[in-house]
């Protein structure tokens, strides 16, 4: 477990950059993830783990990439669906433990009708991660009508660590500190709808002041106008304690693929919505 761990958040300084590519188990072709495998082979380099689906993984990502892998293991309703926080267990542990995985995430969804399925499949999902040492990463996903703020997330990450989770991945807020020193285990944030990238690199650089472990960034990296040049920004942030000014100057540096950033199709405004 704690090698497994290892392999996710970095000893050396307790930090991540995970990337998130796993939106299309509910958003399908999802904006800037069309060709899955075009999107992220350039941005491999710089991230420290990948979070995508089984089917991502499968039929986008090469085998012999090095790089840990934390498995999307929850799933079942898409973004059109009126129970789309009606989440569970998409994964079998034994083919988890087949695709070597470093770390299977589950979404929860705190406050919402169905919060208590998908915090039982939850701890069924942490039973069979015990039993074969794989760490648990819990998504406190939140619904469109629920309040993003201090209180709601340390509410949402303390429940997920006292059920048993390794580490919690959730959204930036005000007073953030409150939800990072309130739960026992690591706290990562996650990106959220695309916004400018200084602002992006602001929540970072927010999230990482008030003790947060890293990152698990998805839209904000590989929908920006230039994806390499942001995780490198991120990067920068997370593990070099770079200022947004700082991580600005990375980003505008020379190198890096650059593609259209496209924020206004009708799958981007699904994905809007939802997360
Ligand atoms: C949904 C998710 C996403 O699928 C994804 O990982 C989110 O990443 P980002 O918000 O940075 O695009 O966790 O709850």
């Amino acid at each position: 477990m704690r090698n497994r761990l290892s392999r996710i958040i970095k000893p050396k300084d307790g930090r991540t950059v995970m990337l998130a590519v796993d939106h299309g188990y509910f958003l399908g072709p999802t904006t800037g993830l069309e060709n899955l495998k075009e999107a992220v082979e350039p941005l491999l380099p710089y991230a420290d783990c990948l979070m995508p689906t089984r089917g991502g993984l499968r039929n986008y990502i090469d085998p012999n990439t090095d790089i840990p892998i934390v498995l999307r293991v929850s799933g079942g309703t898409s973004v059109l669906s009126k129970e789309m926080l009606r989440e569970g267990i998409t994964v079998g542990i034994e083919d988890a433990i087949r695709l070597n995985v470093a770390g299977m995430a589950f979404s929860i969804m705190v406050g919402s009708e169905y919060e208590r399925d998908t915090l039982l499949a939850l701890t069924e999902v942490i039973d069979t991660g015990e039993e074969y040492g794989i760490p648990v990463l819990a998504v406190t996903a939140v619904g469109k009508d629920m309040k993003r703020d201090a209180r709601y997330m340390s509410l949402a990450c303390r429940m997920a660590a006292e059920l048993g989770v390794h580490f919690v991945k959730t959204y930036y807020c005000e007073d953030f500190e409150k939800v990072v020193d309130t739960c026992p285990v690591p706290v990562v944030i996650a990106g959220g709808k695309k916004i400018p990238e200084k602002e992006a690199l602001e929540m970072a650089h927010g999230a990482i002041q008030a003790g947060a472990a890293g990152v698990d960034m998805g839209r904000n990296i590989f929908q920006s106008s230039n994806p390499v040049n942001m995780i490198k920004a991120v990067r920068a942030v997370v593990h070099e304690n770079a200022t947004p000014d700082e991580a600005m100057q990375v980003f505008e540096g020379e190198g890096g693929t650059v593609r259209k950033s496209s924020t206004t199709d009708e799958n981007q405004q699904l994905s809007d919505r939802k997360v």
